[in-house]
């Protein structure tokens, strides 16, 4: 005679996380970065001694409320030429820092989850916000390939993530992002229009007053 009926009664944990549609091809998987925070942000530390956090300039000369770095082959950036990927930070004149396998790995079993399998990230854009930093809605559309989704990681502060539709004005949802949310958009919803809202402040155990999102694209 076993007692595996009453572990299982137990045992609150679900097999597979929960899942939310947001809309065609766009889902969050709740938590499912949790269990790595530590190790992402021991190497987001690692990429900002190499690559500092810094606020870069719109092509329309305003300077941006999210503090940015990169990491993986290409990163993105902005400045008085425009929006593009380019392979050397611009700040030290080096080639960004490495994808460590620890982003690789999340990314592409988050996608996997949200049913786009094989997606292979190449870049990863570090944004790192304070309470008060917004990001105004956008599409995600520098990237030379539409086929692969956007994977983006919470970690930190909790934020109001926007998530509208293919027009900019398309009211968009407003959906809670905590610590450990993926969120994965892609397929119909490749090119939706997204933004994070005023971050309210708050004091995270791991980050403080901080949030940071690391967001990964296929982008040459
Ligand atoms: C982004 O669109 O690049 C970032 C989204 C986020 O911070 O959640
Ligand atoms: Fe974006």
């Amino acid at each position: 005679m076993t007692f595996d009926l009453f572990d299982n009664l137990d045992d609150a944990t679900p097999a597979t996380p929960p899942s939310e549609p947001l809309a065609d091809g766009a889902v969050v998987l709740r938590g499912i970065a949790r269990p790595d925070a530590e190790a992402l942000l021991a190497d987001v530390h690692a990429i900002t001694i190499a690559a500092p956090w810094r606020h870069m300039i719109t092509p329309g000369g305003l300077k941006m409320s999210v503090a940015m770095t990169n990491c993986g082959h290409a990163g993105w950036v902005t400045d008085a030429g425009g929006y593009r990927y380019d392979p050397i930070d611009p700040l030290s004149g080096q080639l960004w820092p490495a994808m460590p396998a620890s982003f690789r790995h999340l990314a592409t079993t988050a996608a996997a989850q949200a049913g786009f399998a094989g997606f292979e990230p190449d870049a990863c854009l570090i944004n790192r916000y304070e309470p008060g930093t917004r990001l105004s809605l956008h599409q995600d559309r520098d990237e030379r390939d539409f086929n692969a989704p956007i994977v983006s990681v919470s970690l930190g502060l909790p934020a109001i993530f926007l998530f509208g539709g293919m027009r900019r004005a398309d009211p968009p949802q407003r959906v809670r992002l905590a610590h450990g949310d993926v969120v994965v958009w892609g397929g119909p919803s490749r090119l939706a229009f997204h933004g994070v809202a005023p971050l309210a402040d708050g004091d995270h155990p791991l980050l403080g007053r901080l949030r940071i999102n690391l967001t990964f694209r296929k982008a040459l």
